[in-house]
């Protein structure tokens, strides 16, 4: 059973129309599907049962201390949609789980436990998550081995990525829960040159991990999902469908490659701070032919300059170069450690995409990048 997140903090980057889209293209793959609400809001209930207003069982309830005897089990509350295709609906009352279970060990794996229940009955379990990383997205982060982050282009799309990235390594070393996590464009309208760099700049950052498809901008998307029905069956010639289509293809297409999937591991150095690895030799900032390419995205300023201890920390001849928001500077480097902050119009800031940071002497935080031969050379 495939357990799969799809998960960004960010409100409207697509999430419940992926849920809903990427559930039902894979229940027509004769995959069976089981699609569970982790918002308060709904949203994809609602957007798979049409009679949600009536009352119904929950997840609230499967979350709920001492609901009852026996207590209700993710089985009592999963509904049928269609062939191969279930849902176990949410409802606003679940947004006071939160409080409810504060302080109360084991309130992080309530929703494991519950999966763990349905376990054979579903080849897929595709969870929608509420945009916060509260109990409940962390409830659904313990429960799955790997997320979607849908991300539309926007100017903090990448920002949150990185913050989610750390959730996730933060877990996985406390639990040692791993989780493959890629990212989704979404919302891409290829007319602006801002997206077409965000997508650009997405895909060298995350260097393999994202979906190689894009879903574009599609209003019979957004029509299908306000009359309650997943694209299939609301219409077939739109961008929408086709790139629905492709997704779940591109998920299928992963089942082959599952068992040498790659995993978010921690890696310790040296100091004992972090550094991501996903065993591809991949890093943050990039390491080009050319050099190491820092790059940060921040379209409303003036000046940015790069500084860090293979500069000095001076910041005179260090600026970077601004294109539609996006700052670069490519840095010839040998292979070894390095510490650097962005200076954003005077503001002195570390990387928001590197999770690796020391405390600096100064105050705050440096970045940290490790270069070892392996991925100095990887180009
Ligand atoms: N590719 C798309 N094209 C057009 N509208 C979209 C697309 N993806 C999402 N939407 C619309 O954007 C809004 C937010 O999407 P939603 O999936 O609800 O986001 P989230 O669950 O992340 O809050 C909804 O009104 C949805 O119909
Ligand atoms: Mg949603």
């Amino acid at each position: 059973m495939r357990t799969i997140a799809v998960v960004n903090q960010k409100g409207g980057c697509g999430k419940t129309i992926t849920s809903i889209n990427l559930s039902a293209f894979l229940a027509r793959e004769q995959r069976r599907v089981l699609l569970v609400d982790m918002d308060p809001q709904g949203h994809a209930t609602l957007g798979l049962l049409t009679d949600a207003a009536q009352p119904s069982r929950t997840m609230y309830e499967v979350f709920l201390p001492d609901a009852g005897r026996p207590p209700t089990g993710l089985g009592d509350v999963i509904r049928p949609v269609r062939e191969n295709l279930d849902v176990a609906p949410s409802d606003i009352l679940l947004s006071a789980i939160p409080e409810t279970l504060a302080g109360r060990v084991g309130r992080e794996d309530i929703l494991s436990e519950a999966m763990a229940s349905v376990e054979g009955r579903y080849d897929y379990v595709i969870v929608d998550c509420p945009p916060n990383v509260g109990l409940l997205t962390f409830n659904t982060l313990k429960a799955c081995s790997e997320a979607i982050v849908p991300m539309d282009p926007s100017f903090f799309s990448l920002h949150g990525l990185g913050k989610l990235l750390e959730t996730i390594e933060v877990l996985a070393k406390e639990t040692d829960h791993h989780i493959a996590v890629r990212a989704l464009v979404t919302l891409y309208s290829g007319r602006s040159a801002f997206a077409k760099a965000v997508l650009d700049e997405i895909r060298r950052h995350l260097d393999g991990r994202h979906f190689e498809t894009v879903i574009r901008y599609s209003v019979k998307l957004a029509e299908a999902a306000s009359h309650g029905v997943p694209i299939a069956h609301y219409s077939r010639d739109c961008v929408g469908f086709d790139d629905y289509r492709a997704l779940a293809v591109e998920v299928l297409q992963q089942e082959a490659a599952m068992r040498q999937r790659e995993r978010v591991t921690i890696k310790r150095n040296a100091t004992g701070a972090s550094a991501r690895d996903d065993g591809a030799g991949s890093s943050v900032p990039a390491v080009t032919p050319e050099g190491v390419m820092f790059t940060i995205e921040a379209p409303d300023a003036e000046r940015v300059q790069l500084a860090g201890d293979f500069n000095n920390w001076t910041l005179d001849g260090n600026d970077m170069e601004a294109m539609d928001g996006v700052w670069k500077k490519v840095v010839k480097l040998p292979p070894g450690r390095y510490r650097y902050r962005y200076v954003v119009d005077g503001r002195w800031q570390n990387d928001p995409l590197n999770t690796t940071v020391e405390p600096s002497p100064y105050g705050g935080e440096d970045s940290v990048l490790v270069m070892d031969e392996r991925v100095a050379t990887a180009g």
